[in-house]
């Protein structure tokens, strides 16, 4: 059966107390938007339509940043969830199969859910998911009898002896994409809160002879963001989740709490990831790598058997291949790094390639900025680039060349060449202890004066 995703995003989060719309505040650096899309992309929606409505221009470019065939339709007014969907009527018009409702800030539900929802509608023509809530507050109450989900009321409408019943609902709705626009052309705004409630749905349904039901689910899943602290706390919850993940999967975490992860995070089996790492988005860190202490990495690959850190930095567009090496205080940007190579102390290669066993000695830097323009360094295989070498690209260094420490490296080294691009040391025989008399007695003299 073919699904249509609708995604409510339109809403303002006037408790985020921000100027940003609350569907592009982000957890593990993702929009909480983007969540939302990745939960619904595990059942392949084969249309997908957000409902925009306050900062519809980003979060139109939000959505189609992740998902470029996205359609986004706008709300302009929010006059309630059940208007929001009604939005999507015309994109929709004419798609024969299930609807599925979800809201851009609910971040965690599980496709298992979804698959269960969907699987559902063999029974009921509306399925609604549902949640036992620690506390209902002011959740939407599901009513039900047996097998049978008879109506929903928002806590303004409930009784008291309603406003006891902990079933809850999540706001996930699914029906037959036809049946739900009909049954929204019925809503009416005739409630507390003078709103057009998606919740009149199901009751509206049963009106007509069709059945509704509820699938349960945990209620950690259907956690939505409202306030700051709310987002606070879905953050903490979905670095524990990414932690167990990674651990289920085989990668080693010596101290998980301290291990920050994004959204998009891939490490491979039997990786190590030492204390206080920082995953920032786009990292893919492949079998039996060991990035040590309190580095901090982002768009960048890393290849079997590299050891990274501690301490160092990761740009993106670091690109390490098997068994590189890169040690402590190493900044490295847009640098494509070959088998075996190593820059293990204090420096920092941009816009760079280091060929195969290249050794990058201590202290070594990459100039490619001139102030104006980037340009680039290559160094070729088997070199060792001595301490101190400052590469002012764009600059080559053949295979199997060598600098001399210090050196400031200007044009090209050819192959098998030593570079030495340095001032020439001259001794002076006794020279010092005459210095040393010379500044002893300034210094005296200074004394005596001061007294
Ligand atoms: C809604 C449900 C409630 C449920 C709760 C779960 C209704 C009437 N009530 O209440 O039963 O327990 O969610 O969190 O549906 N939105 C729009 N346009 C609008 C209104 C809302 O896009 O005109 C979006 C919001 O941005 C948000 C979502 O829909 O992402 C839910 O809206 P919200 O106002 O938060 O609904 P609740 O009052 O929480
Ligand atoms: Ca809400």
């Amino acid at each position: 059966m073919a699904t249509a995703l609708i995604l409510l995003a339109a809403g303002k989060g006037t408790r985020m107390q921000s100027d940003l719309p609350k569907v592009l505040h982000e957890i593990g650096n993702a929009p909480l938007l983007h969540h939302a899309m990745m939960s619904a992309a595990a059942i392949a929606p084969e249309r997908r339509v957000v409902v925009a409505g306050h900062g519809a221009d980003a979060v139109a470019d939000a959505a189609r940043g992740y998902d470029p065939e996205v359609e986004v339709v706008l709300q302009t007014e929010q006059l309630g969830t059940a208007h929001a969907v009604d939005q999507a009527r015309a994109a929709l018009a004419g798609f024969e199969g299930d609807a599925l409702v979800l809201y851009g800030d609910t971040p965690f539900i599980r496709p298992e859910t979804l698959d269960a929802m969907l699987a559902a509608r063999a029974k009921h023509a509306v399925v609604v998911l549902g949640f036992e809530a620690a506390d209902p507050a002011r959740y939407g109450r599901l009513i039900t009898d047996g097998d049978t989900l008879e109506r929903i009321v928002e806590y303004k409408d409930a009784t008291k002896d309603q406003r006891a019943v902990t079933l809850c609902n999540s706001g996930v709705i699914s029906a037959d994409c036809e049946t739900l626009f009909d049954l929204l052309a019925q809503v009416t705004n005739d409630n507390a809160a003078g709103e057009y409630y998606l919740t009149d749905v199901p009751e509206l349904a049963r009106a007509r002879g069709l059945s509704a039901g509820v699938v349960r689910c945990d209620e950690a899943e259907t956690l939505g963001i409202n306030s700051r602290a709310e987002l606070a706390l879905a953050e903490a919850i979905f670095q524990t989740n990414m932690r167990a993940e990674a651990v289920e999967s085989g990668v080693a975490l010596q101290a998980p709490e301290t291990v920050q992860f994004s959204a998009d995070t891939v490490l491979g089996r039997d990786c190590i990831i030492e204390p206080n790492v920082v995953f920032a988005p786009g990292v893919t860190v492949e079998t039996g790598a060991r990035i040590r202490a309190f580095s901090h990495l982002e768009g960048c690959h890393v290849a079997r058997g590299a050891v990274v850190g501690p301490y160092a930095r990761l740009r993106p567009g670091t690109e390490l291949s098997e068994d590189v090496k890169i040690g402590n205080f190493v900044e490295l940007k847009n640098a494509t790094l070959a088998e075996g190579a190593k820059v293990n102390h204090l420096s920092y290669i941009g816009d760079a390639q280091i060929g195969a066993r290249s050794n990058v000695g201590a202290g070594t830097i990459t100039c490619n900025y001139d102030g104006v323009l980037k340009h680039r360094t290559v160094v070729g295989e088997r070199v060792f680039i001595g301490s101190n070498t400052m590469l002012v690209a764009p600059v080559r260094i053949g295979d199997d060349a060598m600098t001399a420490s210090g050196s400031v490296i200007t044009r090209d080294v050819p192959a098998t060449d030593l570079a030495v691009a340095r001032a020439r040391q001259e001794n002076k025989t006794g020279f010092a202890v005459k210095l040393f008399e010379k500044l002893k007695a300034i210094k005296a003299k200074r004394q005596k004066e001061g007294s």
